[in-house]
């Protein structure tokens, strides 16, 4: 669903950001959406999971199109200059890495005002939560306490839910930007 509504709003030529690289899926999946004149920016705080991403662009000939950087997504404001379309979390543990290493509410909130400054207007943020398990609650509930405190005349936020499947499926955010405010 994240990945329907990439594809909803983003066109060759616009600037996007990966905020969770992990094993590149994603950073591949928003590469080819780009096309050859966009730009990706992709960020993950461990090191392997850079140089997975980097292997896996390589593979599918996308490496040039996209920037990654080894920092926390809190921080992209010191990295991107540019107005960005769409801003994608996969939040969580990355799969096959250290589940301690995981995304942590504060920052993926800090992420979140940083993106709603840079994105464009109509600009969207898509956040997959994935909660229960290793993963613990306490992302999940930090994020549903704040994220209805956003305010309402700059963007709206849309949380969708399975109410069938067990094991706590994962939540998907659509945040879209109404307007040019935050600074
Ligand atoms: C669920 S994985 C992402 C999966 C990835 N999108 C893919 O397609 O493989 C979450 C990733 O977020 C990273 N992460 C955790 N905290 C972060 C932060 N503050 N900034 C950027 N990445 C972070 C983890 O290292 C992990 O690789």
């Amino acid at each position: 669903m994240s990945h329907e509504y990439a594809k909803a709003v983003v066109k060759e030529g616009d600037c996007v950001v990966d905020a969770t690289t992990g094993n590149g899926n994603d950073t591949v999946f928003l590469a080819e959406l780009v096309g050859c004149t966009g730009k990706v920016y992709g960020f993950d705080i461990q090191q392997e999971a850079i140089l997975n991403t980097r292997k896996r662009l390589e593979e599918h000939s996308l490496l040039e199109r996209c920037m990654l950087i080894n920092d926390g997504h809190e921080n992209m404001a010191k990295y991107i200059n540019e107005p960005v379309k769409l801003v994608m979390f996969n939040l969580g543990y990355r799969p096959g890495g250290d589940h301690n290493i995981a995304t942590k509410g504060e920052t993926t909130m800090q992420a979140i005002h940083t993106a709603l400054e840079k994105l464009v207007v109509h600009g969207l943020i898509v956040a997959v939560i994935y909660h229960g398990g290793d993963s613990g609650f306490s992302e999940r509930d930090y994020l549903l306490k704040k994220l209805p405190e956003l305010d309402s005349k700059s963007c709206t936020v849309l949380l969708m839910n399975y109410l069938n499947l067990p094991n706590n499926p994962p939540m998907l955010v659509c945040i879209e930007k109404l307007k040019q405010t935050e600074k």
